[in-house]
């Protein structure tokens, strides 16, 4: 039997918990922040259960921390005293090795203590075990979240995990002149699906406008081509790899085989951008890459995201369907061209 905290973007809990009631049909549940983090209990032990979720990632679940211990909240220094204790506990999994320590909290929880003097203090014990304690890239993370009478505290990889991120809040910085927030989500698909953007060749961007994502493809050094109707970004102007064409997507050509990219950030009703999509397969060259979001339109996400997938398959082989932290009311998909 094993303990688990999910974490899924606000609003989506109920979608995470339907995914994961499909790999565990006896599970319990318990909500622990409403639509966004909830417990569960499996009766599978770790390994088996992490194998379950990784053989097929629930799409809605965004951060997975496994519950080893739970710590009752005093409300003092006995906590942090607690916290300790568990991490000298467990200092043979992290000698030698980089160690992150991520706390986050349900509203109200009663736990007195910043993540970052919660950090002070347990990467004080990490270092006398012999741990390296760092915030970037860990190779074990201590996830601790202060419910609102326990600290659920467990120990795990971020691949175990899903993410490096507490929570699997992905930051990241903005920057000055910035086109649009949606270049965040471009930039997270890239890490999430450990794509390299700048080994593709040529783009097809289409729903371009204002142009964050075609902004990225350009700073990774690729030809792009960018359609939409909207007018881009006049800063954009400045890179002779871009060309624009100011039309709906539907009605225009290109030579066969022409990009090897093709993303899709459309906003639109997920069967017509499925009918666009497919449209434009003849230009893109065998084994294409394509970055697609799927807006959710109605209330039954799940069933959309099957349909879409079911119909994109004539095309395209799926590699993963992730809603990410920094997609809204829609999921992305990651696909190769057959
Ligand atoms: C969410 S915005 C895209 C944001 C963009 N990815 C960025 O990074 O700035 C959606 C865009 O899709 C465009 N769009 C919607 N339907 C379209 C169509 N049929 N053909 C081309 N563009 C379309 C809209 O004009 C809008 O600019």
């Amino acid at each position: 039997m094993t303990e688990w905290i999910c974490t899924a973007n606000r609003g989506f809990a109920a979608y995470a918990a339907e995914e994961l009631r499909r790999l565990f049909p006896g599970m319990k549940m318990m909500q622990l922040a409403a639509g966004e983090i909830f417990w569960i209990e499996v009766a599978e032990e770790r390994e088996e259960a992490l194998e379950r979720i990784h053989s097929k990632e629930p799409i809605f679940l965004r951060h997975l921390q496994p519950v080893e211990r739970k710590l009752p909240i005093r409300g003092s220094a006995d906590d942090l005293q607690a916290l300790g204790d568990v991490v000298r506990h467990a200092r043979l999994r992290f000698a030698g090795h980089t160690v992150a320590v991520h706390l986050r909290r349900v509203d109200h929880s009663p736990f007195p203590y910043s993540a970052a003097d919660t950090k002070a203090v347990l990467d004080a014990v990490l270092m006398e075990t012999g741990a390296e304690p760092t915030v970037k890239s860990p190779e074990q993370i201590i996830s601790i979240l202060a419910g609102k009478d326990v600290l659920y505290v467990g120990i795990g990889t971020p691949e175990e995990q899903l993410s490096d991120w507490p929570g699997g809040a992905v930051r990241f910085q903005r920057e000055d002149g910035q086109i649009s927030r949606a270049k965040f989500k471009l930039l997270e698909a890239e890490q999430t699906f450990h794509l390299d953007l700048a080994s593709y060749r040529e783009a097809l961007d289409i729903g371009a406008a204002p142009g964050g994502w075609t902004h990225l493809l350009l700073e990774r050094g690729l030809k792009v081509t960018a359609v939409d109707p909207a007018e881009l970004h006049p800063s954009l102007a400045a890179y002779p790899r871009l060309t624009v064409l100011n039309k709906n997507a539907a009605d225009v050509q290109f030579k066969q085989g022409q990009f090897n990219l093709l993303v899709c950030d459309m906003s639109w009703s997920p069967l017509q951008m499925c009918k666009l999509v497919l449209d434009l397969v003849p230009a893109l060259e065998a084994g294409a890459a394509a970055i697609i979001t799927v807006k959710l339109m109605h209330k039954k996400p799940l069933q959309t995201i099957r349909d879409v997938i079911a119909k994109l398959d004539a095309e395209f082989t799926l590699q993963k369907a992730k809603q990410l932290f920094h997609n809204r009311e829609e999921i992305t998909l990651y696909l190769m061209k057959k």
